[in-house]
């Protein structure tokens, strides 16, 4: 087989066979086969797009060029969800112990945050004493144990995704559906979870910002879940403003505990619910959406999801008592609100903006090797669609610096109100079941 014909036959439009694209999966991986041929190949790619079939035989090829992780040792469908990055995104946070209620097994891999996105492992460890680095054997047995654990990333996995998303990166390839699906899913599938739901953020805070684009994305990696042979389901949501109103990583655990007593905010619910519901449905422990709603519903109203955080949390040595009392988790030393300069109704609050001013009071990473504050961040009083009075607070910035000057300026800009009329976004744009 030779490289140049896989490179001639995508430029013509024609599909490439599981063998083609095997061999230039692991000839890469290898490093047998050099940047420029992949690049060409990438490029003809991303002009003549790729079926179906060769989309799913995508994945399965890069899932293959590393290790995999096994969870067949734990009882039960292992449901896994992925959300495509967002800002102040604290579902999982609320999902692992909610789902894990119902006696769905979770077993979470999650990475750290970088940029305007954070990350769930860095949320988690505002939790005194939690912490994620546990051996392979120990997170099997807290899964069945408990049904929930949380690892960092270990191992390696699809490293053909590193080596073609770092070309991708150079080569103006990164924004193609089939190489970004197949780059999401072959994580997803290398990480051993049964069935997966995908959370695709669509907006200003989002990587899809058009909804159409999100909305192509989130079919095709339905597609390869479901050839594959993992059942995969979808949702289309709002990122347009930050999703609840805490950003910031101990801001963030306090806002999931409320939500999981039932006092969360209403976006920020109804996405759990929404979330968790296709869980609960793939892990076959409801027939329908709304009987698994109905079930998660019941466990925060009962007490049993919240009363779960604290079993996860304990497992993990965390101090499961910031459950009960917030303020044992880190704080901030200033707390300052930022005031409306006008009256009128919000109509944008730019979640990628809001996101990089976060980052800026030390709550996000600029660089993978940026140390990050556990205890700053800001929390949202108005959200798209309130009114606001001249004067009256926007937010509150959690700060451990008291010159704030240029992250109130970039906060100002994020924020718009107007004197016309508003309309919301919808929290949440579609659901994909199967194509
Ligand atoms: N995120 C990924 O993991 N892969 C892509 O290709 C794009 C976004
Ligand atoms: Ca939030």
């Amino acid at each position: 087989m030779r490289m140049y014909d896989l490179i001639e036959k995508k430029r013509d439009g024609k599909s490439l066979t599981l063998e083609e694209i095997d061999y230039f999966i692991d000839g890469y991986t290898k490093d047998e086969i050099p940047d420029y041929q992949v690049s060409a190949l990438l490029m003809a790619i991303y002009f003549q797009d790729m079926s179906e079939d060769e989309r799913a035989m995508l994945t399965s090829s890069m899932v293959n060029s590393g290790d995999t992780i096994d969870l067949s040792n734990i009882a039960g469908i292992k449901v896994d969800k992925h959300s495509t990055g967002g800002v102040g995104d604290t579902t999982t946070l609320v999902l692992a112990p909610l789902v894990a209620s119902l006696g769905v097994p979770v077993a979470k891999m999650s990475g750290r945050g970088l940029g305007h996105t954070g990350g769930t492992i860095d949320k988690l460890e505002s939790v005194p004493g939690f912490h994620v680095e546990i051996s392979g054997s120990k997170f099997i047995e807290l899964v069945n144990k408990n049904k929930v654990a949380v690892v960092g990333q270990s191992g390696n996995l699809t490293p053909a995704d590193k080596k073609l998303y770092g070309l991708r990166d150079v080569t103006a390839t990164v924004n193609s559906i089939p190489l970004i699906a197949s780059s999401i899913m072959s994580k997803k599938i290398a990480s051993g979870a049964d069935a997966i739901v995908l959370d695709v953020k669509t907006g200003a805070g989002a990587f899809m910002k058009e909804l159409a684009d999100a909305k192509n994305l989130a079919e095709a990696m339905v597609a390869i879940g479901n050839k594959v042979g993992r059942d995969t389901m979808a949702v289309i949501s709002d990122m347009s403003q930050p999703l609840g109103r805490a950003i910031g990583n101990a801001l963030e655990v306090k806002e999931a505990i409320e939500t999981l007593k039932g006092k969360g905010p209403e976006d920020l619910t109804e996405l759990c619910l929404t979330l968790g519901s296709q869980m609960v449905l793939l892990a076959k422990k409801a027939e329908t959406m709304e009987e698994a709603r109905a079930m998660l519903e019941e466990n925060i109203a009962n007490g049993k999801a919240f009363e779960h955080f604290k079993i996860f949390l304990t497992a993990q040595g965390g101090d499961a008592s910031v459950a009960d009392d917030p303020e044992l988790l880190p704080q901030a030393t200033y707390k300052v609100e930022l005031p409306a300069k006008s009256a009128g109704t919000i109509s944008a609050i730019n979640a990628n903006d809001i996101g990089t001013s976060a980052m800026m009071l030390g709550a996000g990473r600029a660089t993978k090797e940026s140390k990050i504050d556990l205890a700053v961040g800001l929390v949202l009083h108005k959200k798209i669609g309130d009114d606001v009075k001249e004067g009256e607070s926007l937010l509150t910035i959690h700060a451990n610096d008291s010159n704030l000057d240029s992250v109130k300026e970039k906060l100002y800009q994020s924020i718009t109100i107007t004197t016309d009329n508003v309309e919301t976004p919808p929290l949440i744009y579609d659901v994909i079941t199967t194509k």
